[in-house]
């Protein structure tokens, strides 16, 4: 056993810089297999081998072991997504993705892409240290995704001589990332990103290849809430009038709540830090919330002496009962993540560097089954809370009818008796 604190050696390790990669093989049935390690480096020219390692607790563990090669994928700068994806633990992390038949599985849009026999495999206790000969290589100049201090430093250079988009879209699979892209001001919805989150939502919604977006933020925080500085200046330095600021609402803020209302698709808000005001709102409009140990909510308007402008006084009381919906926005009072799990507010509490990771998982769970069944549990549940039993019933049956008839639903009961993974095809 080594002389110093395993743990504080590995986190002072994470403080350097390192590139993120997707090894990926196949298994003993040729079923594709991989997982993101930022372990990879180059080790000699001629000829020219290549190591990263493997923990033995990964699934994907005998695969590796059993495979003659293995090719390893550089990450772009924007496949943070794809980096999170692989490091979940999801049953098809290929699911929705073309990666051909014959030798290891390829991904598209990556920096580099390595081709490699397997060589060497050496013995490193928790790990399992692999070598491998490259025997094909391509590039494809983009800049890589860089993982520093515990997080993705990408930013850095997805910044870098343009203007950053306030929201990021990225997809993996059949999943859409949505992460709000303004960590300087805590990703707070200024006008620029509710009319780019609105965009995005909509853009995930029409998607047909999409079956479930997560929602997150940049940074060390979810959501600040409504831009206090834009806030202050519509009255401040844009002097308008009561008519005015109700139209303001009107077009801007209030399009979050309406189209997260409209959406089919499912949402799983995946928060870190601050969830505060409107911020705090925005995650109870998901379907599914999730929260890291150090997430904070708030419903923080009287604070600056206004009310929910966004819905949160109709939402808040649906989730977390009235008596909590009222506490928290008559009190202003901070909740922790813990707090939030027990009011009922987030559904889990995880470790921070867990957060990408199960919501891809949740997001993943959902994915796998028929499409259309997937928008239509959606719907059913919020329409749901509108209407009375027999208008449900109602709608359920006509709904139910439909779906029966479709082919994914035979081939789910197919795939089910036949002891099968099933295929579905959206019909
Ligand atoms: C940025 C990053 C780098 C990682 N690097 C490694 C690594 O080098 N080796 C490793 O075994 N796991 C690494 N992991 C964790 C695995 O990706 C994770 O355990 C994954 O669940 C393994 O997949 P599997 O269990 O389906 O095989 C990393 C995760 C992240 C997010």
């Amino acid at each position: 056993m080594a002389h110093f604190d395993p743990k504080t050696y590995r986190n002072a390790l994470g403080q350097f810089a390192t590139g993120v990669t997707i090894v990926t093989t196949r298994d003993a049935d040729g079923h594709a297999v991989g997982v993101t390690a930022n372990s990879f480096n180059s080790v000699s020219l001629d000829p020219p081998l290549v190591l990263w390692s493997l923990a033995r607790s990964a699934r994907s563990m005998a695969a590796f072991e059993q495979a003659t090669d293995f090719a390893v994928h550089i990450l772009a700068s924007d496949q943070e997504h794809l980096s999170n994806l692989f490091a979940s633990r999801v049953e098809d992390k290929f699911a929705g993705m073309e990666v051909g038949s014959e030798g290891p599985p390829l991904i598209e849009g990556c920096s580099a892409r390595l081709v490699c026999s397997t060589r060497h495999m050496y013995e490193g206790g928790d790990h399992v240290i692999m070598v491998g000969e490259v025997i094909d290589y391509e590039s494809d100049g983009k800049p890589p995704l860089v993982f520093h201090g515990g997080a993705y430093a990408d930013r850095i250079a997805r910044e870098a001589g343009s203007e950053s988009p306030p929201v990021v879209y990225a997809v993996a699979g059949r999943i859409a990332t949505i992460t709000l892209n303004r960590p300087e001001t805590r990703n707070a919805l200024s006008e620029e990103v509710i009319g780019a989150l609105v965009s995005a939502l909509e853009a995930a919604d029409a998607d047909s290849d999409i079956d479930c977006v997560i929602l997150t933020g940049e940074g060390p925080s979810f959501c600040s809430g409504g831009n206090i500085k834009q806030i202050k200046a519509l009255t401040a330095e844009q002097h308008m009038t009561p008519i005015e600021l109700e139209n303001w609402y009107k077009t801007q803020i209030q399009r979050i709540p309406l189209t997260m209302d409209r959406l089919s698709v499912p949402v799983i808000a995946a928060v870190r830090g601050h969830a505060i005001g409107a911020g705090c709102d925005l995650a109870s409009m998901a379907d599914i919330r999730i929260a890291a140990e150090d997430a904070i909510f708030a419903e923080s308007f009287l604070r600056v002496g206004i009310i929910p402008g966004d819905g949160g006084a109709w939402l808040l009381p649906r989730i977390i009962g009235l008596a909590k919906a009222s506490q928290m926005m008559l009190t202003g009072e901070f909740i922790d993540a813990r707090k939030a799990e027990h009011y009922g507010l987030v559904s889990e509490v995880v470790p921070v560097d867990a957060l990408a990771g199960r919501a891809m998982e949740l997001a993943a769970m959902v994915a796998q089954f028929p499409p259309s069944a997937i928008r239509k549990t959606k719907r059913l549940i919020k329409d749901a809370r509108d209407v009375s039993l027999a208008e449900h019933l109602d709608q359920a049956a006509i709904w139910q009818g439909v779906l029966q008839q479709m082919d994914d639903h035979r081939e789910a009961i197919d795939a089910i008796l036949e002891k099968r993974a099933p295929n579905f095809q959206g019909k």
